[in-house]
């Protein structure tokens, strides 16, 4: 998704900028540019299609001193990638950035047209910059004008902009597009991601929908979208220098892979305890009377984040005698007819706290009085600031596109979510015992895979990088792991490739199976053993190239084992989607892929 940064303050602005802009380079772009002003009003505009380091090369030839900027990367919405759509853009007086969507744009440029407006990009961001020139005309500030130009507006954005004819001003804006701004001694930091202002300042103010800031040196005054003065809320940023570098590590995908044990015990700090078999979550606003009463759980999310919602619902099923779980692809929920049952409570997943469906979805539920309640990883996040409370997993920074990290903690949480709801119903210790011991070996179980499986993968995935197609097949707790497994790999290989319930191979997908497929078959020793492992024979039948991910120690006919020891017997699952994420890893280093910003994506989708 686009990414913008801004600085008004003593130091040369370019370079800061520059360094914001690759710091959010993760979130996924296809143009770079940024535009500095001096004290005389000279602005110097750099624009470049492709990465920052091309926008760094221009700025090599085209040094200022200038200490007052604003920076974007462009994730193309309307407008083919070029330099002509890159952002900042300039019209009149104004330079503007902007990430998000103006829906009324068509019309707001026709009118702007009649007013002898010319249009040099196919932007809807270009059009706000000159809705605000042409609205600053007549007032009596840049305030005026954006809080104007705002209120004509249908859509998201988050904006960063300045007028040449007030070069110690910087003015920012935010709707449904996040905007972070840091504050420090007689400087002012912008960015819409918090990674960009690591280093410089670790006290922020995060805007909140319908606020327009202005900066200066002096600090920032936020004001509603009526221009009246509101209060700024100063809070000390979480993130640190450390959880935005790769620390040795080839790609922060491995990284983050590898970081899981970490990362997971810091989910379940606090909040699992072995002498009293209990679970613990702070921060539900939800009495044990509220908890016992639920009886209906809807979690919501897009992509890994609806699967590890999929996933957890699948063991909190197991634990519990009257609540069902049901897991919704936010973008299709937000659109449909559904219907809520009483005693419903809503999870909504997601790792940044951002994504446009997701916190549609929950916008809507909240508007029918449902409880919502978050299972967010990004601090401060708009979908963390509108839920009724929820779990922070506190995997730390997710930089690699392809998330990893945060399903696992995704799951953990919202599984513990599950056994406190069971608690309150009164289920016994016992009976939740497997779950709560499970969770806390789950870490360890996943070092273990880390140190003994990622050699063989390596190996494996040399051989299977050639293949454009691949399907991935699961059982019960295994599905969904096939779905992310699926995901995983189409993400950073480019491989078609898809995830299904193991027992629907014979009602289509087997028609698929020959040489231009390989197979991942999950077959964990359980209860299901021998219905997955017709399933592994029914594809052999077939001339499979089937790479089997296991538990057993019993002899499995596949093309390839990779047997995963674990003590586990009910989370399984999530030690098998180790493996999968090291397998797509690895394929796609195979074939030459840029495995942490992966072709078209964005880190967070904050459009629709
Ligand atoms: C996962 O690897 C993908 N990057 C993508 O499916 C992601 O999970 C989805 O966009 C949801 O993101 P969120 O968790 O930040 O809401």
């Amino acid at each position: 998704m686009c990414g913008i940064v801004g600085y008004i303050g003593q130091k040369e602005a370019q370079p800061i900028l520059l360094s914001g802009l690759k710091r959010l380079e993760y979130r996924g772009y296809d143009s770079a540019g940024i535009v500095t002003i001096d004290e005389k009003s000279k602005a110097t505009l750099l624009r470049a299609k492709g990465k920052v380091a091309e926008l760094e090369g221009k700025a090599l030839t085209h040094t200022t001193k200038d200490s007052v900027g604003i920076g974007h990367t462009r994730w193309a919405t309307h407008g083919e990638p070029s330099k002509r759509n890159a952002h900042p853009h300039h019209v009149g007086d104004i330079y503007l950035v902007h990430n998000g969507i103006i829906e009324n744009y068509q019309d707001l440029k026709h009118m702007l047209t009649k007013h002898d407006y010319i249009f040099k990009s196919d932007t809807d961001s270009e059009v706000l910059t000159a809705l605000i020139d042409f609205l600053y005309k007549d007032a009596d500030s840049l305030l005026e004008a954006v809080s104007g130009a705002l209120k004509m507006v249908v859509g998201a954005y988050g904006i960063a902009l300045f007028s040449v004819q007030n070069p110690d001003e910087i003015i920012i804006a935010r709707k449904g597009s996040p905007l972070i701004v840091g504050v420090a001694e007689g400087e002012v930091f912008i960015a819409s991601d918090a990674s960009a202002l690591v280093g410089h300042t670790d006290q922020v103010i995060y805007l909140h929908d319908g606020e327009i800031g202005v900066c200066t040196r002096e600090g920032i005054q936020l004001y509603d979208i009526e221009t009246q003065a509101v209060e700024a809320e100063v809070e000390k940023l979480e993130l640190d220098l450390q959880a935005i570098q790769k620390e040795g590590f080839d790609h922060f995908l491995l990284k983050e892979i590898y970081e899981q044990p970490k990362s997971l015990r810091s989910t379940l700090s606090g909040r699992i305890n072995l002498k009293t078999n209990s679970v613990k979550l702070g921060g539900l606003n939800m009495t044990d009377d509220e908890l016992r009463e639920v009886r209906n759980i809807m979690v919501i999310g897009c992509g890994t984040a609806f699967y590890a919602g999929m996933m957890a619902g699948y063991f909190i099923e197991q634990f519990t005698d009257d609540v069902a779980v049901r897991s919704e692809i936010a973008s299709e929920l937000r659109y449909r007819s559904f219907h809520v049952p009483d005693n419903t409570v809503a999870l909504i997943v997601s790792q940044s706290g951002e994504t446009a469906d997701t916190l549609a979805c929950l916008q809507e539920l909240k508007r029918r009085g449902v409880k919502c309640l978050g299972v967010v990883n990004a601090v401060g996040s708009t979908i963390a600031r509108e839920v009724d409370g929820g779990v922070y997993v506190h995997v730390g920074a997710e930089i690699s596109v392809a998330s990893t990290k945060a399903f696992t903690s995704q799951v953990a949480a919202i599984t513990m979510f599950g056994l406190m709801v069971a608690q309150a119903k009164g289920a016994s210790s016992k009976e939740l015992n497997t779950y709560i011991k499970e969770l806390d070996l789950l870490p360890g179980e996943i070092e273990s895979v880390l140190e003994n499986s990622t050699g063989e993968i390596k190996k494996l995935a040399k051989k299977y990088a050639k293949y454009e197609h691949a399907l991935y097949v699961g059982r019960d707790t295994q599905y969904p792991i096939a779905l992310e497994g699926a995901l995983k790999l189409k993400e950073v290989s480019y491989i078609q490739a898809e995830g299904y319930a193991a027992g629907e191979l014979k009602h289509g997908p087997i028609a698929l199976i020959d040489d231009r497929f390989f197979e991942v078959c999950y077959l964990q020793d359980n209860w299901l053993y021998e219905k997955s492992q017709s399933n592994l024979i029914e594809m052999n039948a077939r001339g499979a190239h089937a790479i089997v991910i296991t538990d057993t120690d019993k002899r499995v006919a596949a093309e390839a084992v990779v047997r995963v020891k674990t003590k586990l017997e009910l989370l399984t699952p999530l030690v098998f989607n180790v493996a999968s994420q090291l397998l797509a890893y690895y394929i796609a280093i195979a074939r030459g892929n840029d495995v942490d910003q992966p072709r078209n994506l964005a880190k967070s989708v904050t459009v629709e």
